[in-house]
């Protein structure tokens, strides 16, 4: 396994590893590797014959007053995960290889953002699109694989894929849980052992609205009340928003007609908690 922090090595291996008519899969992630993070690097390695990951805490999806600086790393384990995982090439660059002086370039949808994480992270899918457009530039890979979890993360690499013809192919893989149900995250750590069981209400949430729709309920906001009162008995819950939207534009439905996005994020004391399930009729 190699570990390249140069984006013009980057480069350059990417384009040996194609001229030798291989193909290349590519997991982007900004570190400390857990389960969730492994299911994509499998899907990756069956995919292609050349598996790059990158480990970048990109600072332009932060906003001034989040988590960049408390962001949590660990660098060796990783490493040791990723040669693990079958990992060929991980790249991490620092900011500087990223944005250098006189940065000024920013890619930015003009729908899928005003939804959802957008709208209590206004820089989020801006910095998003735009680190992912320069690792896709430098890595140069046939096949991206990203999180489901991050349902409206992985709905804005596909438009802007499909918007700016990357000719790249973007696969989803399912969200990978803790027994209790909570959604692996790198986020968790920053849980306390007591949050942390709290922390499970989110899963529980979704489960409580999927047999509500089983069971015939078509009101929006009779699901999502009960959401909320589930997520609220937790001391120290609060919710940024929970909410039932059209997949594809993440419109808010008022009434259940067919598959409906559930969408959740949950401060839990100082830590915000993202959850999603499709909620099928
Ligand atoms: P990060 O939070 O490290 O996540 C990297 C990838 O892992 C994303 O595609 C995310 O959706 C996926 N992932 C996280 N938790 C998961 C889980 N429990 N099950 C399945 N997949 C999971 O998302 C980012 O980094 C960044 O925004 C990035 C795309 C790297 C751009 O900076």
């Amino acid at each position: 396994m190699e570990i390249i922090s140069d984006k013009a090595a980057m480069a350059a291996r990417s384009e040996a590893v194609r001229l030798e008519g291989k193909t290349i899969a590519f997991v982007p992630t900004m570190g400390y590797l857990h389960e969730g993070h492994l299911s994509l690097l499998k899907k990756g390695r069956s995919l292609c014959d050349y598996l790059v990951l990158s480990i970048f805490v990109n600072p332009t999806q932060f906003g001034p007053n989040e988590d960049l600086d408390a962001y949590p790393r660990d660098e060796e384990r990783d490493q040791k995960v990723a040669r693990e995982a079958g990992v060929d090439a991980i790249f991490m660059p620092n900011n500087e290889m990223m944005y250098g002086p006189n940065y000024q370039t920013y890619v930015a949808l003009e729908k899928l953002p005003y939804h959802l994480c957008g709208l209590s992270r206004p820089v989020h899918f801006r910095g998003v699109a735009t680190v992912v457009t320069k690792l896709f530039n430098i890595v140069r890979p046939h096949t991206a694989i990203f999180g489901e979890k991050d349902f409206q993360q992985l709905a804005v690499i596909r438009q802007m894929v499909k918007d700016l013809d990357f000719g790249i192919e973007i696969i989803g893989g399912p969200t990978v849980r803790e027994p209790d149900g909570l959604a692996m995250s790198s986020r968790n750590a920053y849980l306390t052992p007591e949050q942390r069981k709290d922390a499970a209400a989110l899963y529980k949430s979704l489960n409580q609205a999927q047999e509500m729709v089983s069971a015939g309920e078509k009101s929006a906001a009779a699901i999502l009340e009960k959401a909320s009162e589930t997520i609220l008995a937790v001391p120290g819950a609060e919710i940024d928003y929970a909410k039932l939207c059209d997949p594809a534009t993440l419109d808010d439905v008022e009434a259940i007609a067919g598959p409906a996005l559930m969408a959740l994020a949950v401060k839990i004391g100082a830590t915000r908690l993202i959850d999603n399930k499709v909620l099928e009729p």
